[in-house]
């Protein structure tokens, strides 16, 4: 039988049906589309700087409720976020054509300088979800200001670039790209990596695999495969200057993850505790998500290669974080 979930054993003062969503432009917007199209929410809050653009948002997306099921979707202010079960942090600047996320550290630290006091002053019980980049370093930041346990501060991380690794996977092996079991792990940005050695397509190695379908130049492939999915970002921004629907499916995902305490294996950022010798950064490794947030990170086994690249990863990401002035 499915396991249907009940919203009365979860002990914190949060209404499971409730998300908030904060920063309205293109992520936040295409967020809000995604979550009302899904209908797992019965009341959406919009939040902007720019309160008439989270007005007339609210106002657009709402008129797609009739095709859907009903539900509440407004522009609102910090006191209609008490009682979210998640909240969508997708406010700050983005990138420019040619800018990388990191450029972005410190107007997007000032404007979650802004934006976290408020949630923390609310004693709000949900679970925040971080989707403005660079998305490891606000991660972390959000938890530092927040004083929010750990597991409620997550990261979209790497969920994005690990859908970009299945997509381009699916279409080198021609198979569905649901049935490719591989991640994206460490910083969501240009220290990332593709954890080859643990990749599998329902079960099969994916060397065997890729084998079987006809392609031997394993090396070539996945540094071609990899570079793709690490410039996709870029790519999409120099062709429409944003990138959106895929980041907002990624956010339908985590959130469908938590409110239905799922329990699902996703790649999102969270506070490192030890794994693989790294602590005290927020990056991206499988983790079981669920009602609370992350619930434990799974240690994927990843060849020597892949550990020292994580660290890496880490090491930049601890620089960048340890020169903040929180
Ligand atoms: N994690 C990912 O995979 C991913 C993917 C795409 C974009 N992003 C990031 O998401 C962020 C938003 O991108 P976008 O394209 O929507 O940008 P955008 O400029 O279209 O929207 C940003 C919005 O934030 C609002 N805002 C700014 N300061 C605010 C504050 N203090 N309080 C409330 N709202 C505030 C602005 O008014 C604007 O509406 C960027 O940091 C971008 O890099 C992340």
């Amino acid at each position: 039988m499915d396991k249907i979930y009940d919203s009365s054993k979860n002990e914190r003062n949060v209404d499971v049906q409730k998300v908030a969503i904060i920063g309205c432009g293109f992520v936040g917007s295409s967020a809000a589309f995604a979550l009302m199209e899904s209908g797992m929410f019965s009341e959406i809050v919009l939040i902007d700087a720019d309160h008439n653009k989270a007005d007339g948002e609210a106002i657009d997306i709402s008129h797609g409720v009739p095709f859907v099921k009903p539900m509440k979707i407004y522009a609102g202010t910090y006191d209609d976020i008490v009682d979210a079960a998640v909240i969508v942090i997708t406010a700050g600047a983005a990138q420019k054509p040619g800018e990388t996320r990191l450029d972005l550290v410190k107007k997007n630290v000032g404007i979650f300088k802004s934006i976290i006091p408020e949630i923390k002053s609310r004693n709000c019980e949900g679970v925040i979800l971080v989707v403005a980049n660079p998305v490891d370093i606000l991660t972390y930041v959000a938890q530092k200001l927040s004083g929010f346990p750990e597991n409620r501060v997550i990261g979209s991380g790497t969920v994005l670039d690990t859908a970009r690794l299945k997509s381009r996977l699916g279409d080198h092996l021609n198979v569905d790209s649901r049935s490719v079991h591989a991640f994206i792990i460490g910083e969501h940005g240009d220290s990332e990596l593709a954890a080859w050695s643990s990749a599998t397509v329902s079960g099969v190695p994916l060397s065997t695999f890729c084998e079987m379908r006809g392609h031997f130049n394993h090396e070539e492939s996945e540094a071609n495969i990899q570079e793709m999915v690490k410039n996709s970002a870029y790519e999409i921004i120099e062709k429409k200057h944003a990138t959106y629907y895929g980041i907002a499916m990624a956010v339908r995902r985590i959130c469908a993850a938590i409110i239905g305490d799922e329990k699902a294996i996703l790649p999102v950022s969270s506070t490192m505790k030890g794994e693989y010798g790294i602590y005290g950064i927020s990056l991206s490794m499988p983790a079981i998500v669920g009602e609370n947030g992350v619930e434990e990170k799974i240690p994927i086994s990843l060849d020597e290669d892949e550990i020292a690249k994580l660290k890496e990863s880490a090491e930049q990401l601890k620089k960048i974080a340890g020169e903040l002035d929180l």
